[in-house]
């Protein structure tokens, strides 16, 4: 299917007539309007979502092209961004060119910091609140650009389709033990370089999100509900005891994997959620002081149509795709009653993500809307969006994948499309 719909009306009679639950708003006025959390406010309901540029300098640094992306990112007017990515182990790096957060980078951060909030500032009056993404890629690690996996189980179709070894020993309790203390001091220097807060990233099938399925694995972190999850708590445990206060924790978590033997999928049919894990997650998260979330699903690595609806692939109608992936936010977002969730899953709606993302959060099923690929075409969306100066839709992100690809190669992303670098 081609994403060509003449208006509104248009849009929502074929998701009627299909019967994807996507809901509207004509008015649009509730995403410029703030939202007041636990000791801080969020100056309107936009956020950037995390995307890893494959762009960083020698180390993991941050270079001049990390730099120019984010203060592009803070004049669009967002209230939060949250970072892509950033590593806590150089072992657990997706690619040399992945942001690395040590001591040696830590001067490169604060100052990307201090110029990313001064943008906003002189941009639009507010400063954004600024998330870090932390993140060890386990399976997908690729320190050097060659695959050097570190998993947490063997999984048939992973190992099948990422040429890992039967042999290949899963990653011992010893290292996971260590991770919680590696999390909290990259956490700490998070805070120092002068983020809002840090997510703890339990997504995609890296590392944190792999053991959440490790149902097989022996020992303390396989097997039981408490087990798979033990680490993702520890490393909040770790990191709320080691921050600040008011320095905030998020999540980016899967709400289901959509992948054999993942976390959260139906038995009969793993492509449908069975969400009663995912709802446990969620609220044992919030009670050890998990503040927000980020909701997605799905791995890049296995089924990006389902990660990222998209024109190109043809593996399912990618508005039910949108439509699975905001029911599994709605859920999870009513499980949590007033703690934040970002919604996942808008670029695909391009010029009718206004409507969506109004009509989604009127009804209660997600707080803020996140915009991934759309933030790379046109990274002033949002702000244009909250003027009602609204561009035309060829001037939009076209779900190309170009981005995504070029991340995949270890290359630097950006939208192909629209920025001509
Ligand atoms: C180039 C690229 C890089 C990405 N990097 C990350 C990342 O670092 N962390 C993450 O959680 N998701 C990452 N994602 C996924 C996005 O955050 C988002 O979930 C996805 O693109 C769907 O949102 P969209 O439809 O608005 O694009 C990436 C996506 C793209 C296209
Ligand atoms: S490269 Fe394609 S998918 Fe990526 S942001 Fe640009 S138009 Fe969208």
């Amino acid at each position: 299917m081609k994403f060509n719909f003449a208006s509104l009306q248009a849009l929502e009679a074929y998701c009627q007539a299909e019967g994807f639950d996507l809901r509207f708003s004509q008015s649009t006025e509730i995403l410029s309007q703030p939202l007041k959390l636990d000791g801080y406010e969020l100056k309107n309901r936009f956020c950037v979502h995390p995307m890893e540029g494959s762009d960083a300098g020698p180390g993991g640094s941050v270079s001049r092209l990390v730099t120019e992306r984010y203060k592009g990112f803070a004049k669009g007017g967002s209230a939060l961004i949250w970072f892509e990515a950033v590593s806590v182990l150089p072992q657990g790096r997706a690619g040399p060119n992945q942001l690395l957060i040590n001591k040696e980078n830590l001067e490169g951060f604060k100052k990307l910091i201090e110029e990313v909030k001064l943008q906003g500032l002189k941009s639009n009056g507010f400063e954004p609140k600024l998330l870090m993404q932390l993140t060890h890629s386990g399976r997908f690690s690729k320190p050097e650009g060659l695959p050097k996996p570190i998993i947490a189980y063997h999984h048939k179709e992973l190992d099948k389709r990422h040429n890992i070894s039967e042999d290949l020993e899963p990653v011992s309790d010893a290292y996971l033990d260590s991770l919680p203390g590696v999390f909290a001091k990259a956490a700490l220097m998070a805070q120092e370089a002068g983020f809002d807060g840090v997510d703890i990233k339990c997504c995609h099938r890296y590392l944190l999100s792999e053991l959440l399925s490790a149902y097989e694995r022996k020992g303390k972190y396989g097997g039981s509900f408490e087990n798979r999850a033990a680490l993702l708590f520890e490393c909040v445990e770790a990191v709320r005891s080691a921050a600040d206060p008011g320095f905030i924790i998020g999540s980016r978590l899967n709400g289901f994997d959509a992948l054999p033997g993942g976390f959260a999928c139906s038995s009969d049919d793993y492509m449908q959620p069975d969400l009663g894990e995912s709802i446990r997650l969620v609220k044992a998260l919030k009670a050890k002081g998990v503040g927000i979330f980020n909701i997605t699903t799905g791995s890049p690595y296995y089924n990006s149509f389902v990660n990222r609806p998209n024109d190109v692939e043809k593996d399912e109608n990618p508005l039910l795709g949108v439509s699975r992936m905001f029911g599994v936010i709605a859920s999870l977002q009513e499980a949590l009653g007033s703690t934040p969730v970002v919604g996942t899953g808008y670029s695909y709606l391009r010029n009718f993500i206004p409507y969506a993302a109004a009509g989604e959060i009127a009804h209660g099923r997600c707080s803020l809307v996140g915009l991934g690929r759309m933030s790379l075409a046109r990274p002033n969306y949002p702000k244009e969006i909250m003027k009602n100066e609204l561009p035309p839709a060829k001037k939009l992100c076209t779900t190309c994948g170009k981005c995504a690809a070029l991340l995949r190669a270890g290359r630097a992303s950006h939208c192909v499309v629209f920025d001509r670098r």
